[in-house]
């Protein structure tokens, strides 16, 4: 029997904790690079009920994106794409958070909205990380909305030369993240289906972990000492923005980005957290 399918794209904590609001009754295909990754996830959502089934995908691959796509197809039509497959920072070198989180999520973002169902939904995790880099013109945030998707990486602001360090790509592909969900929820709209982004600060998972243990620890432990709320985030936080926005309840809502980091943005600006000169 045809179900209604969920993408799931990220083995994550936040990936999973979001799937678990919105995916029950229908076909969760859980696309991940890793696959022990994507078999764990699955294990844990079959045993509590749910229908998923695990794929190995590299997010960097049109080509896997598009297996990917093929193989939810088999299921059922695609009414939920749940985008949380991602590199951070102290993760991966300056081209692969590139060729992940910017490149790949655009051109998820793009496949995806051509065959999503009507009246669907999605939502992918861009980061915190965008708000806290100066604005950028009027003109570059336009090309990392509209540039088509295998020209990105050749943008000038993007070439290896223009990108101080990890931090900076993570920062550059998350704001391309915000852009192209603007963009492609024009795209999306069309279809009748909805399309926003999620900005989480900073929430317990491995990927958070890793930072915490990495070279920009205490910059991390720091943030959310001074951050309003005092604390890290939660992915069941992140899970309850999510389904407002994936649930009838959130229908008036597409083309935007949500941050959900304890405040700790404002404070970066007006706060105890704002960078000393
Ligand atoms: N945890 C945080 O504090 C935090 C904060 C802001 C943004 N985010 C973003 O949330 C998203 C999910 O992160 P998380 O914290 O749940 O991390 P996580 O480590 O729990 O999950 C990320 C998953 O993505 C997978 N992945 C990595 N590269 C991939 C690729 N090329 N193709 C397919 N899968 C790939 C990993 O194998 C992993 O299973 C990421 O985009 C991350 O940048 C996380």
């Amino acid at each position: 029997m045809k179900k209604d399918v969920v993408i799931l794209t990220g083995a994550g904590q936040i990936g999973m904790a979001i799937a678990r609001r919105v995916g029950f009754g229908k076909k969760i295909v859980i696309g991940d690079k890793s696959l022990t990754n994507a078999q764990t996830i699955s294990k844990i959502m079959n045993d509590a009920g749910f229908d998923t089934v695990p794929v190995e995908m590299d997010l960097s691959s049109r080509e896997s994106i598009l297996n990917l796509i093929a193989e939810a197809q088999k299921y059922g039509e695609i009414a939920m794409l749940i985008n949380a497959a991602g590199v951070s920072p102290s993760q991966a070198p300056i081209e692969a958070i590139l060729k992940v989180d910017l490149y790949g999520t655009a051109v998820l973002l793009e496949e995806v909205g051509k065959v999503i169902k009507e009246g669907g939904v999605g939502v992918t995790i861009s980061s915190q990380s965008g708000f806290r880099m100066p604005a950028l013109t009027p003109e570059q945030d336009e090309l990392l909305a509209t540039t088509p998707t295998e020209e990105l990486l050749e943008l000038e602001m993007l070439r290896p030369e223009n990108i101080r360090d990890t931090l900076h790509a993570y920062q550059m592909a998350k704001r391309c993240n915000e852009k192209r969900v603007m963009a492609e929820s024009v795209k999306w709209g069309e279809r009748g289906a909805r399309l926003n982004d999620i900005a989480p600060g900073i929430i317990v998972t491995p990927l958070a972990v890793d930072e915490f243990n990495g070279p920009r620890g205490d910059f991390y432990k720091n943030m959310f000492a001074k951050c309003p709320a005092g604390r890290p985030g939660t992915a069941d936080e992140v899970a309850n923005v999510a389904e407002l926005l994936m649930e009838p309840a959130g229908a008036f809502i597409t083309g935007s980005t949500f941050l959900i980091d304890g405040g700790a943005t404002a404070s970066y600006y007006y706060g105890p957290l704002k960078p000393q000169e």
